[in-house]
């Protein structure tokens, strides 16, 4: 007769052979593993080879009073043992009496006299402690139940019998089974990283609002990093501490902006034709040709303005990616970090479309409050920072900022009458909550237990 076993049960079943019966404790002492032992003992049932008997056990188990008798002997006992010299007066005696007076009593050991304690002839016969020797054999009872010495527990015991078809089937006969239902160890299967998932994410909700991918270089010069953007060339941001200035190649052609290069001068020196009295100082061309990593996705988008025609309005575009900053790397700093920038050119546009945008793109990040402070940025007119409420951390959280583009940038840029709003944001805050971090290096890091244990990003979360 053939029977299929799985592997687990087949090892089961051939100890089962040999023992007739088997206690699941019993194979757990040999080494075992108890879930394995309960799914071969139910496999071995269903196929109808062994069957499962559980019994009630009833054991005891010794208390602390009970320990101490075994310790010090009882305390009848030991009042015996007192006595044994003679009759005692109740305050002679140095041990708690009256469990040891009362239990002597009992049985018959000791009589009281006027406040006297003595021997009977039947006390005098007692030459051992009968029940510490009981404690000491285990030989419990229910009067040491009563007393307190010991307690009684009791135990399920399971074990394995093997029945007839058992018997009948020889271990030859057995073929092994594989269980195809059961679990296998998770493969190491690729899984986008989190700060992948939450950068998609924001990607798709600009996409869904219609706007384009732009693309932009990490090297760029000066004069669109800064310069266009109407940041003075003495401007602080502009030092060695904020940029990355480039070795090589140290510094860009700027003829390939032509005319703009002579715009933007006029721009910062007088205001040239946009009605502002620009910065009063001597523009250099050649700081402005100084190649650095861009500071910020902004770049991007002054290179945007530059390329669009009057036609391509209104456009709507948008940029995630890197921008580079020379600062101390910490909890909550480095020195390359990722922005979603973005730029609305049209007509007739106002700071209630920027908002608007602004509230579609957190509200489709999972963030419903945010509010806009007045903030200060040498290129935006009015400037504001963005600030997210997050539920978790119950505080503000900076994301950025933004504004509509002053005319010293966007008239010189564009060539034409247009409003441009603008933005760049700090998407790492963003993945930073949506994957629980509390270091932004874990950002940029692969650890793969962390990659795999967080969950695929949703804003709904
Ligand atoms: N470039 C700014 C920054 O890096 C953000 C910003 C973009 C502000 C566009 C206003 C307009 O912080």
């Amino acid at each position: 007769m053939g029977v299929k076993l799985s592997q687990q049960a087949k090892k089961v079943f051939e100890r089962l052979k040999d023992a007739k019966t088997l206690k699941f404790e019993d194979l757990k002492q040999e080494g075992h593993d108890q879930s394995m032992i309960a799914r071969a003992a139910k496999e071995l049932e269903e196929k109808e080879l062994a069957e499962i008997k559980k019994e009630e056990e009833i054991a005891y188990n010794l208390t602390d009073k009970g320990h101490a008798v075994m310790r010090e002997g009882s305390p009848e006992y030991r009042l015996v043992v007192i006595l044994e010299d003679g009759p005692k007066q109740f305050s002679e005696i140095n041990i708690p009496a009256d469990v040891a007076v009362g239990k002597a009593k009992q049985e018959g050991w000791i009589e009281i006299n006027n406040g006297e304690i003595s021997l009977t002839s039947e006390g005098q016969m007692v030459k051992e402690d009968e029940l510490a020797q009981q404690l000491k054999d285990r030989n419990f009872g229910s009067d040491h139940v009563e007393r307190g010495l010991v307690e009684r527990i009791t135990e399920a015991t399971r074990s394995l019998k093997l029945l007839r078809k058992g018997e009948q089937v020889k271990v030859e006969n057995i073929e092994e089974e594989f269980n195809v239902e059961a679990d296998a160890e998770p493969e190491d299967i690729g899984k986008k990283h989190f700060y992948r998932q939450v950068m998609s994410q924001a990607k798709n909700v600009w996409l869904e609002m219609g706007f384009q991918e732009m693309q932009g270089d990490y090297i760029v010069p000066s004069f669109t990093c800064f310069d266009s953007l109407f940041i003075a060339q003495d401007h602080p941001a502009r030092d060695l501490h904020d940029t990355f200035f480039v070795e090589e190649p140290e510094a860009s052609n700027l003829e390939e902006f032509g005319n703009l290069v002579d715009t933007i001068e006029a721009v910062h020196e007088n205001g040239g034709e946009t009605g502002s009295k620009g910065w009063k100082y001597d523009w250099s061309r050649e700081e402005a040709a100084r190649n650095v990593l861009r500071t910020h996705t902004t770049d991007t988008s002054v290179q945007k303005l530059i390329e669009l025609d009057e036609e391509d309005l209104p456009s709507k575009q948008f940029i995630i990616s890197r921008a580079f900053r020379n600062e101390t790397v910490d909890r909550t700093h480095l020195a390359d970090f990722d922005q979603a920038e973005g730029i609305v050119v049209g007509k007739d546009l106002n700071f209630a479309h920027l908002k608007g945008y602004l509230t579609e793109f957190f509200e489709k990040m999972g963030y419903n409050e945010f509010r806009l402070i007045p903030t200060y940025y040498p290129y935006t007119e009015m400037s504001v920072e963005i600030q997210v409420w997050d539920e978790g951390e119950n505080e503000w959280l900076g994301m950025g900022g933004s504004g509509l583009f002053r005319p010293e940038v966007v008239e010189p840029l564009l060539g034409f009458e247009a409003t441009v709003l603008a933005w760049g944001l700090g998407i790492g805050r963003i993945g930073m909550r949506a994957a629980e971090l509390d270091d932004i290096r874990d950002l940029y890091s692969n650890d793969k237990e962390k990659i795999y244990g967080t969950q695929l990003w949703s804003p709904q979360r």
